[in-house]
């Protein structure tokens, strides 16, 4: 008899050592899937965790918005515009110096004053940009209750009251009065008093510097409907390096975002 022939159609049974390999390798398998898994879930968790602690750091940030009066008109932080006045309407302010530094009118203007607390802010901010080839000259500082009703009142005259009101304070509203607030435009005087000095070297190293020294640029683009004010790049207010930097880490532009004052697009009727 001949030897009955193995079936074609049947493989034949795998060695059990082959077997054993499979399940080991699919074992391997599933256990690299799994780390996989579990390392995206930690990495993600990771992420979570440091967004929580950035927010975490920005709202708890122990900087104290109480440490200096709002409403106190010789208050570093006080705030005006059109929402709130001046009080009393007609206050002087004390201690006004005329900076060591270019001037538009004769030294002892009414207009080359300063308050004494942002004088050598002012000082030191101007040498640094004059070393960097950047020559900025005071054009009008403190502003009486008179000089502004003045200002405002031509304002008016000549470019109608729309006009007037997004580009001058009315009296007892204008933060010049405090001596706080400073224009400045180049030695050359090109773009005095306008837009276009934005776009000026000294209108671009003031934006990216003047925080350093304790300003803010007090009326920015973009936020008319909160200032109130048209966009001006020559107006700095001096509320000291403390606050000046914390809205510039915080990226707030506005006195009245960083208070949560609310806007001051108008005057109240
Ligand atoms: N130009 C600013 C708003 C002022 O008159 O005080
Ligand atoms: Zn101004």
């Amino acid at each position: 008899m001949y030897p009955s022939r193995p079936s074609r159609l049947r493989p034949a049974p795998k060695p059990k050592k082959t077997r054993r390999l499979l399940v080991l390798a699919l074992f391997l398998v599933l256990a690299i899937v799994g780390l996989l898994l579990l390392g995206l879930l930690l990495i993600n968790n990771g992420n979570d965790h440091t967004l929580m602690s950035n927010a975490t750091r920005k709202s708890s940030s122990n900087f104290n918005k109480k440490k200096h009066s709002l409403n106190e008109p010789a208050s570093v932080w006080v705030v005006i515009n059109k929402q709130l006045a001046l009080n009393p309407a007609g206050y002087e302010p004390a201690g006004l110096v005329t900076p060591a530094m270019p001037l538009r009118l004769a030294a002892g203007s009414m207009e080359m004053l300063v308050r004494s607390d942002a004088v050598s802010a002012l000082e030191q901010l101007t040498k640094e940009a004059e070393t960097q080839g950047v020559r900025l000259m005071l054009a009008s500082g403190y502003r009486s209750h008179g000089f502004q009703k003045n200002l405002y009142n031509n304002y008016v005259k000549t470019q109608g009251q729309t006009v007037a009101d997004r580009t001058s304070a009315r009296p007892g509203h204008s933060e010049h009065q405090t001596g706080l607030a400073i224009d400045l435009e180049p030695v050359s005087r090109k773009c005095e008093v306008e837009v276009c000095f934005g776009d000026l070297t000294e209108g671009k190293w003031l934006a990216a510097h003047a925080h350093a020294y304790g300003f803010i640029i007090r009326y920015p683009k973009g936020k008319e409907a909160i200032t109130g004010y048209d966009y001006e790049p020559w107006h700095l207010r001096y509320v000291g390096t403390e606050l000046a930097a914390e809205m510039h880490k915080q990226n707030i532009q506005t006195l009245e975002e960083f208070f949560n004052l609310g806007a001051a697009a108008t005057y109240k009727p």
